[in-house]
């Protein structure tokens, strides 16, 4: 049975735009969070709090942050990858955060800089701090299926990496196709074997949309009891760390989905598509929504 409510989290404004070459305006980035804010997105990650000479595009995580006339009813999550970035994030006021680790050695590495095992306690760091300030934690593990340097991924490595990060006390945790490689015959395998470790209402995928696989492994998961799902505005994206990666899937294909199963989003196609289209005309380039592209035409 398929669920009857589905909360999408629009990672557009940071998995979207960290990948962007040309450094993208404040307000803009801005404009477009509170553009998102406004189709009824329950939760909109906003920026990260990384090295800036690791993703420059994110240098301006904390004008960002306090830039945003922030709704009531949208959260906004930022990634913060150890106690540094978290402190800034909280200092810029963040009310959640997402830590970042990753099922393969090599890319953690690329990506963090450390190992998993050295990742792991670096998290269980931010955890605890933010425990105390009563800050709830997304965790992301990356390479869920394929790694770009490693190659496939065992589904008991992803497990094993998930379960610690939601034994410390992350309250959510995304699993990231980063390479887009998923189809829902590999995702049914990993979800198998996730689901014994982890209950299915705090799981989400967070799909990229390399091989065109993406509405099809969310379709999926949704069927195996999944109700949140990673997506991007106008599919924006990619990872700086995972070079063919393309981006999520696009947020107004899902919601197209959604709509056409009769599955609650709370999410206006429309005020969605408006998004979309404002974030393309700045970054002057066409949308990888296939939704947004058929709805343009006619
Ligand atoms: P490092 O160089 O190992 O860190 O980077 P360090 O602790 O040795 O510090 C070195 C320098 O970095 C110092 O500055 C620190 O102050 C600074 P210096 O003294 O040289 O001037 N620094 C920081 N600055 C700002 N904010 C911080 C911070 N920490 C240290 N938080 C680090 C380690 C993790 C910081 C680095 O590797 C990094 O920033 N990586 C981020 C990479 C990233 O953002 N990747 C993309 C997001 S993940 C993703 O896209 C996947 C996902 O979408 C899921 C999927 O699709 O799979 C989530
Ligand atoms: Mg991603």
């Amino acid at each position: 049975a398929l669920p009857e409510h589905v909360k999408i989290v629009e990672v557009g404004p940071r998995d979207g735009l960290q990948n962007e070459k040309e450094i993208v305006p404040t307000e803009v980035k801005i404009k477009l969070i509170e553009l998102l804010s406004d189709t009824g997105l329950s939760v909109v990650e906003a920026t990260s709090f990384v090295s800036p000479k690791w993703v420059p595009q994110m240098a301006d995580s904390t004008e960002v942050m306090k830039g945003i006339q922030k709704r009531p009813h949208v959260q906004y999550p930022v990634l913060t990858p150890n106690l540094q970035g978290f402190h800034a994030a909280v200092k810029a006021g963040a009310k959640e955060v997402a830590v970042f680790g990753a099922a393969s050695e090599t890319f953690s590495k690329m990506n963090i800089n450390c190992s998993i095992e050295e990742s792991m306690q670096r998290f269980e760091k931010v955890i605890s701090s933010a425990k105390d300030a009563g800050i709830p934690v997304r965790g992301y593990v990356s390479c869920v299926i394929q790694c770009p340097y490693e190659g496939n991924i065992e589904p008991t490595k992803v497990a094993e990496v998930a379960k610690r990060m939601y034994s410390m006390g992350c309250n959510e945790i995304s699993l990231g196709d980063t390479t887009g490689a998923a189809t829902p015959g590999s995702l049914r395998k990993l979800l198998e074997v996730v689901m014994k470790e982890i209950p299915k209402s705090a799981l989400a995928v967070h799909c990229h949309d390399t091989y065109g696989q993406a509405l099809a492994n969310i379709l999926l998961a949704l069927q195996m009891g999944i109700c949140v799902v990673d997506c991007s505005v106008a599919g924006l994206g990619g990872c700086p760390y995972a070079k063919a990666a393309s981006g999520n899937v696009s947020t107004e294909d899902v919601v197209y989905m959604l709509n056409g199963l009769g599955i609650h989003t709370g999410v206006d196609l429309c005020k969605l598509m408006e998004a979309g289209h404002f974030i393309c005309e700045a970054l002057k380039r066409t949308t990888n929504s296939k939704v947004a592209e058929a709805c343009y035409k006619t």
